[in-house]
């Protein structure tokens, strides 16, 4: 069995190698997940001095969009446990105003040197934390008495087909899962378990709602070989397979795409995936 440990450290070397690919990567996804961070920093009811603190910011988002709304009326900070993603984030930033960035590991967090911020975002980090209450009630440490928590978690798998599409072709195929590590993108999936784990945090759920993340992709195998490139443990999988299971996994990868090909005629997939937005507000003390 994986100790809390194991599974942290696992996180970080994952996140710290794929940095460069996730930053090849953003070209497509950046844009398909704006709708998620407009999303975000329309729930925040941004005014001038807010001060606003993205936690798992990656190579800057929502951070960046937060920075670009505030437009130098407020303060931003993006905090993420891989060096490489935070020095992608920096590059990202020339030119804005009033928005710093630096490694922080949100499970362990360190920021008693900056002032208490208004808000805090999280867009796909909280889900891969090993206990996500302790990260949710340190993050409350470090928010005004008044402050929100504004995050975003990815759905369900089937609602997931980006981030499911070739482990389900996998399973149907050939009945085999893929391993893994620690809390993953679905870990907190469930709404019922992530306003459970909001409330053990500190914090009292107040709105949620599902948002659209759209890509396309030419082809079953266009997506494969995408997505393949991003997730290890798929690539082992589909490198070890018999020329007659591969045959098997295409076939039943094809069929699952199928459902995600919006002209009969033609190969290319809309996936349309949903993320879960919520806005969460703090449990006061009393009542914790
Ligand atoms: C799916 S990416 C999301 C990045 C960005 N927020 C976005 O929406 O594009 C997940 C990010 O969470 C970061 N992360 C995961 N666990 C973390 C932790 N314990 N502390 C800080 N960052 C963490 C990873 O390094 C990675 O950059």
């Amino acid at each position: 069995m994986t100790t809390q440990a194991e599974s942290r450290a696992h996180n970080k070397i994952h996140w710290e190698a794929l940095a460069p690919l996730w930053m090849a990567w953003w070209q497509r996804f950046g844009p398909a997940t704006q709708p998620v961070s407009d999303w975000m920093v329309a729930h925040a009811r941004l005014g001038p001095g807010t001060r606003v603190l993205d936690l798992a910011t990656g190579v800057g988002e929502p951070a960046l969009s937060f920075a670009r709304a505030l437009n130098g009326r407020g303060e931003v900070l993006g905090v993420d446990q891989s060096e490489r993603m935070i020095e992608y984030a920096r590059e990202q930033s020339m030119g804005l105003n009033h928005l710093q960035f630096e490694v922080q590991d949100l499970e362990q967090l360190n920021l008693h040197h900056h002032e208490p911020f208004d808000v805090i975002v999280s867009r796909w980090g909280l889900m891969f934390c090993s206990d996500v209450a302790e990260a949710l009630r340190q993050a409350r440490s470090c928010l005004k008495p008044d402050g929100i928590l504004i995050g975003a978690v990815w759905g369900i798998p089937e609602r997931v087909p980006m981030l499911n599409l070739a482990s389900q072709a996998l399973k149907q195929a050939l009945d085999r899962e893929l391993e893994r590590l620690g809390p993953g993108p679905f870990s907190l999936s469930d709404p019922a378990w992530l306003q459970t784990q909001l409330t053990a945090g500190g914090f009292r759920l107040e709105t949620i709602a599902p948002v659209d993340v759209v890509l396309h992709c030419e082809s079953a195998q266009a997506y494969l070989s995408e997505r393949a490139e991003m997730a290890t443990s798929l690539a082992e999988a589909l490198a070890n397979l018999t020329p007659e299971e591969r045959a098997k996994y295409n076939s039943a990868l094809e069929s699952a795409a199928q459902v995600w090909c919006p002209q009969s005629d033609s190969e290319r997939l809309e996936l349309v995936n949903q993320a879960i937005c919520f806005v969460a507000r703090q449990i006061p003390e009393s009542l914790s």
